[in-house]
């Protein structure tokens, strides 16, 4: 079964993906079908959060819209065209994945530096980043220096340094305690309001995935495909308040019915 959600024109498409399938090897010689028939187009500027069962190819997808890991079969294309422009993409993962040796502006120069692009233009930029993460004072500091909270937000900074169209987060606050994980939900949603990028975000909490997003897929078991795209019809900007609502109950509902049913289907 394939499940393809349309939109108007190729214009306001970001991610275009066209029944992607991946298939790992394994030493029995019989492969994983990690993802199946994948079909889902991404708008332009929107924010889309991805649930479902761990090992249904979350991560998957996101390493091989980001060029990490490459399809078995199908077609991942980029707005109107069908290269793929990985300037455009940036990946925060679960774990920060710091230098510890250098220090926090340093870690957001890592890119910049393996480019030879160390000038004042790309200095400037990631303090400006710093600032708006909340960070500026620790610029000097070390990884092993900051709180967890701290260290993904250098993560997140460092994959906003070369300003991409399309931001792709696998469960960046899995490692954080409640309250540090809807205030950086709510932070993202700052910085996203700020210039609209395209947001892919893989998470496991339902409300944290309702909270943020404009759309949510839900995956079913291995192998993954789409179960169903489900609209979040909640007004933005969102606020924490937003969750005691019976309009976000039954979006986070309707969810859950749907993990539930391809649950008990498997
Ligand atoms: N490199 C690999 N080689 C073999 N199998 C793999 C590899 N990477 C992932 N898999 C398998 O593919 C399936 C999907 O894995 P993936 O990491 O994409 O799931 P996920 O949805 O991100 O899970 P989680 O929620 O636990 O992070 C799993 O069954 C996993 O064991
Ligand atoms: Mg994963």
């Amino acid at each position: 079964m394939s499940t393809s959600v349309e939109i108007e024109t190729d214009e306001d498409c970001a991610i275009s993906l066209d029944s992607l399938t991946m298939l790992y090897p394994t030493k029995s010689g019989v492969p994983v079908r990690a993802l199946d028939d994948v079909s889902l187009k991404v708008r332009d500027g929107e924010f889309l959060s991805i649930v479902g069962p761990s090992g249904c190819g979350k991560s998957t997808l996101l390493r091989i819209i980001m060029g990490l890991s490459r399809q078995t079969s199908g077609h991942v294309r980029f707005g109107a065209t069908s290269s793929t422009h990985h300037n455009q993409l940036g990946m925060v993962f679960q774990q920060p994945l710091l230098l510890p040796w250098r220090t926090v502006l340093k870690n957001l120069m890592v890119s910049p530096d393996l480019h030879g692009k160390r000038d004042d233009n790309t200095r400037a930029r990631a303090t400006e980043l710093l600032r708006m993460l909340g960070l500026e004072e620790f610029a000097g500091r070390y990884p092993n220096e900051l709180s967890g909270g701290m260290q993904q937000r250098v993560g997140i900074g460092r994959a906003l340094m070369h300003d991409p169209r399309i931001l792709l987060m696998d469960e960046p606050f899995g490692a954080l305690d409640a309250m540090t994980r809807d205030q950086m939900g709510l932070d993202l949603l700052d910085i996203w309001d700020h210039d609209r990028k395209t947001v892919l975000f893989v998470t496991h909490s339902i409300p944290e995935a309702v909270l943020l997003a404009d759309r949510v897929v839900v995956m079913t078991p291995r192998p993954g495909r789409l179960a169903d795209v489900v609209d979040v019809p909640l007004p933005r900007p969102r606020r924490l308040e937003n969750i005691n609502t019976p309009e976000f109950g039954e979006v986070v509902m309707r969810i859950r019915k749907l993990l539930d049913s391809e649950h008990s289907a498997h």
